[in-house]
């Protein structure tokens, strides 16, 4: 990954790679990073200490993963990426298949992502309808999955309180509301449909549920899209806020918010401080603005102004939309960074920008983002390897198979960031056997599958008590008496 090094001017080279240099992580640096996040996790799981943990650990209430005897139809609504989508999944238990049905993309105009929460919630519930409708579903009362990818404080399936927006929402009203409540509100004003029970989930843990219908052994659920974080299941005994001790809980870790009491700090660059400071949620989810898509392209620009202004690019001159916050979008990273075509791709890029470019600094700006989006990588696969060495742990094995079910753009359609990611956690994590499944569809799905494996444990544990109908009351009645 090196594509023009050689060809660099001697006096270009070394400027630009004081800039590059500073996003370099060395090996000891992201160890350093990586216990700094396992002890964060502790915190974040503490029955005191998780109030002040910059990573939440926020338990999800989801208690096991699919065993395969899940089936049904269910109603799937995803928000928190770029689009709002509708489905309609079926879960087949003979083939062990979760199969998209239907679904429609309703696009959430920016205004309304920083409008008021009624209008955004009324805008759902009237897409909702429309794909009833189309659909003949309108009579029927499916059970619903909501994939809503923000970090909710959960008091049970059903009942999601938003702690804070982040990617770009902001609408008011809603934090520090149960989303559930503000759905049904807004299906209640309308008055002419109804939904079944509802089971609040987030991406990661709908990527977790829907891999784990195909591979049992997927215990872990990661997302570098727009935005990222993890899920994991972890020991009941540690989710020290749920009471019970036995089994395990899926955890959403939140780990975009890793960072937020300034323990990054070293690592973070100017360029980081000033993506922070003019998103519209500055001094929160520092890690998240480091890594995901939302943020990287605008990292990318930030470095490219400063290199032009310093005379290391395009002859010192820069142009309108380069000058133009958030212009630099991240897919064109993974275009410039292409194997066979990225010189040709940047070179496209920086004539759409208005840039004089000569094939120098076309090769400058490949270094640019090869550092940026490599930074990106090793850090998530840091985070990973975090995760994976605390199963591992918690389960007293010497060594850990386990496989991480993982979804979004960044991960999906950038040329090497997996193989990065890869390499980072196989360092950081020798003792663990990691398989990486791409989720294909998995916070629509997921959010099926969860709604699915709820629907199978409340009917198991119907049965359990069907057989043994009278031990139970007795106990009960004993209960009574003392
Ligand atoms: C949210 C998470 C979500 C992640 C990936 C973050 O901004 O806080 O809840 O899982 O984005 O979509």
């Amino acid at each position: 990954r090196d594509p023009g090094r050689a060809v660099m001017r001697y006096a270009q080279r070394g400027t630009a790679d004081q800039y590059l240099g500073r996003f370099h992580l060395t090996r000891e640096k992201l160890q350093e990073v990586s216990e700094r996040l396992r002890k964060d996790l502790i915190r974040g799981l503490g029955k005191h200490s998780h109030h002040k943990a910059p990573v939440k650990m926020l338990p999800t209430f989801v208690r096991a993963t699919p065993d395969g005897t899940e089936k049904g139809d269910f109603l799937a609504l995803d928000l928190g990426g770029t689009n709002f989508r509708v489905l309609h999944v079926r879960v087949m238990e003979e083939q062990q298949r979760v199969l998209k049905m239907d679904s429609q993309i309703c696009a959430i105009p920016k205004e309304m992502m920083q409008g008021t929460g009624e209008q955004l919630f009324d805008h759902i519930a009237a897409c909702l309808y429309d794909f009833l409708l189309s659909h003949n579903l309108e009579r029927e009362t499916l059970p619903l999955g909501f994939t809503f990818s923000f970090p909710c404080e959960q008091k049970e399936i059903d009942k999601s309180i938003l702690i804070r927006w982040t990617k770009g929402f902001n609408c008011s009203g809603v934090e520090g509301e149960d989303v559930v409540k503000l759905l049904k509100e807004a299906i209640r004003r309308r008055g002419d449909y109804d939904i079944g029970s509802v089971a609040m989930v987030n991406d990661t843990v709908g990527t977790m549920m829907s891999c784990g219908f195909r591979d049992q052994s997927c215990e872990i659920g990661m997302i570098i899209g727009t935005g990222t974080n993890a899920c994991y299941m972890e020991e009941m005994k540690n989710v020290k806020r749920v009471e019970g001790e036995a089994g395990r809980m899926c955890i959403n870790t939140e780990w975009g918010g890793f960072g937020d009491d300034g323990s990054l700090r070293d690592i973070q660059t100017e360029f980081d401080v000033v993506v922070d400071e003019m998103s519209i949620n500055p001094g929160v989810h520092t890690f998240e603005k480091m890594i995901s898509g939302m943020y990287l392209g605008e990292i990318v620009r930030l470095l490219l102004v400063r290199l032009t202004e310093d005379g290391l690019l395009f002859g010192g001159r820069t142009s309108k939309a380069l000058l133009t916050p958030e212009a630099f979008e991240t897919k064109f990273i993974s275009e410039i960074e292409e194997q066979d075509n990225g010189l040709e791709n940047t070179q496209k890029v920086l004539s759409k920008f208005g840039l004089k470019w000569d094939t120098v600094d076309s090769c400058v700006v490949r270094l640019v983002c090869d550092a940026i989006s490599s930074r990106s990588a090793r850090l998530c696969g840091a985070a990973l390897a975090t995760l994976a060495n605390r199963i591992r742990v918690n389960r007293r094995q010497e060594r850990l198979k386990t496989t991480v079910g993982v979804d979004g753009t960044v991960y999906k359609k950038h040329p090497n960031f997996s193989e990065e990611l890869r390499a980072t956690v196989r360092l950081l994590a020798p003792k663990c056997d990691i398989t990486f499944l791409v989720s294909e569809d998995g916070s629509g799905k997921g959010a099926a599958m969860v709604t699915a494996v709820a629907q199978r444990l409340a009917r198991q544990s119907r049965l359990l008590e069907e057989s043994d109908g009278e031990t139970d009351d007795e106990e009960e009645e004993e209960e009574e008496d003392q």
